[in-house]
């Protein structure tokens, strides 16, 4: 990478303590503990009121950049439950695996790279049988003696159908790029796509991570937005990579993620995946530490060429302009739904003093944020004040997400707003009744403009449409 990259020990996180943005995500209805009333489910999430608006909003946006805005991609929505083949050809059943460890006397279990001790380690370290010993790992609970590490495959296990036995196995997928290369064929066929063209893909993948956690950072059940993009061999692929790095980069930027917290980093050879010839993360600066927030990978001709074999399928690619007959290769751009909406909530978060108050805003792009506008009342007690928010809310709300709010003062109504990320505020007053005004407020500037009642839904879709990113 020819790029400067941040130094990495002198870029602050935006938000010092992880718990401030996990407490912040309770109170106001974006993410809950799963299945909390029972005591909770390790490494699942639920996405409450305001966490479904701001995820499918980041899902609307990948998509638009990926598909809507571009000619040469087309999505599919594959099937979670695949051909248990499609698990075996694509390496995950004999490969996709993290080496385990488990202490002798509490018997809990770790991710061997994730102990203390081990941040430096190579891949080649990672899989050395005796680096136990060799390093004097020790349970970080209780001191304990820790076990050889062993591969543990992550894909979860189900069966279809009526009979539990072998034959009935299925797996939950753990990433959605093979529902794309099984349907290679199908789409070329279907849509006449020319090289190079993309498939691009949103769903839920799952996998039994040995050490989730870090809030939404790590789960085990999770939503991923990949692209695969096919191109001739070798020179094409390391030409579409080199296009993709900086696009991927552009599109967190432009939603708003602040560029000294984002970074490329490289794998290592003894790093890559067993799909990847080459593989470079965008990196965010998150509370704990550089963590990976989406890979491009050069997959070569790994998934496409194996799938060819073991199904018998011919998914060669014919060039008529050289006459050459060719397994395509791809570029994978994989990024994570949740990763990503949970990066633009903390990236966003800020608290300021304003006239002696603290005051907590989400700084979130308009087009991620959950409500556009709130409208409130400056007197509740007043029903033609009400009656006119009600009118503004309505003809909003067939456009965009809109919510009335009266159930506090105006002050304690404009903070709520603040916190979480609603860009504008319209207050409906008493003279609203006699000049047919209402006050438009920023979020960010805390500007006040009086406009016409009757142009509020047009003044907040242009603004909108303004702020939205084009060509990325
Ligand atoms: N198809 C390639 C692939 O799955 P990956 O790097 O393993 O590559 C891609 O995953 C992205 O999916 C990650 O960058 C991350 O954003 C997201 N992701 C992976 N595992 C996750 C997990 N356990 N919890 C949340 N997001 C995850």
């Amino acid at each position: 990478m020819t790029e400067p990259q941040p130094d990495p020990n002198a870029v602050a996180p935006s938000v010092a303590n992880l718990d401030v943005i996990v407490s912040l995500a309770k109170r106001r209805g974006f993410v809950f503990p799963s299945s909390e009333i029972y005591g909770g489910i390790n490494a699942v999430w639920d996405y409450g009121p305001l966490g479904v608006e701001l995820k499918n909003n980041v899902k609307r946006a990948w998509w638009r950049a990926m598909v809507q805005e571009r000619d040469d991609v087309v999505g599919v929505d594959a099937g979670i439950l695949m051909h248990p083949q499609v698990w075996v050809t694509s390496g995950h059943v004999g490969s996709f695996s993290d080496p385990l460890v488990e202490c002798a006397s509490c018997r809990r279990r770790y991710r061997l790279d994730e102990l203390p001790g081990t941040e430096e380690l190579t891949q080649t370290d990672i899989k050395d049988p005796e680096i136990v010993d060799r390093l004097k790992l020790t349970c970080p609970a209780d001191g304990g003696k820790l076990s050889a590490p062993r591969r543990f495959n992550l894909m979860f296990k189900t069966y279809m159908g009526p009979v539990e036995d072998e034959a009935a196995i299925v797996y939950l997928r753990p990433e959605t790029a093979q529902g794309s290369y099984v349907n290679f064929k199908n789409v070329r066929e279907s849509t006449r796509k020319k090289l190079p063209f993309g498939i691009a893909q949103i769903g839920k993948s799952f996998r039994n991570e040995i050490s989730p956690g870090n809030f939404v950072f790590r789960m085990r059940e999770f939503e991923q937005m990949e692209m695969q993009y096919f191109v001739r061999p070798r020179e094409g692929a390391a030409t579409a990579f080199e296009e993709w790095l900086p696009k991927r980069m552009a599109w967190y930027e432009a939603y708003g993620v602040t560029r000294s917290r984002l970074r490329f980093r490289e794998h290592a050879p003894d790093e890559l995946a067993h799909y990847a010839k080459k593989a470079i993360d965008v990196e965010y600066r998150f509370p704990f530490g550089w963590k990976e927030l989406e890979g491009i990978h050069n997959r070569g001709d790994w998934d496409l060429g194996n799938h060819a074999k073991a199904s018998g399928e011919n998914l060669e690619y014919f060039d008529p302009a050289t006459d050459e007959h060719f397994i395509p290769w791809v570029v994978e751009t994989a990024a994570g739904a949740d990763r990503a909406a949970f990066t633009f909530l903390i990236d966003a978060y800020r608290e300021e003093e304003v006239r002696g108050e603290k005051r907590v805003v989400l700084g979130i792009h308009p087009d991620l944020a959950p409500y556009k506008v709130a409208v409130l009342p400056l007197l509740k007690k007043r029903p033609e004040i009400v009656e006119l928010c009600h009118r503004i809310k309505d003809d909003l709300k067939r456009q965009t997400m809109a919510v009335y709010d009266d159930t506090a003062a105006i002050g304690k109504l404009y903070r709520r707003q603040d916190e979480i990320g609603t860009p504008w505020c319209v207050t409906v007053d008493v003279d609203s009744l006699e000049d047919g005004n209402v006050t438009v407020r920023d979020r960010d500037a805390m500007t006040q403009e009086r406009i016409s009642a009757g142009q509020v839904t047009r003044y907040i879709t242009d603004k909108l449409d303004a702020a939205r990113p084009r060509g990325l």
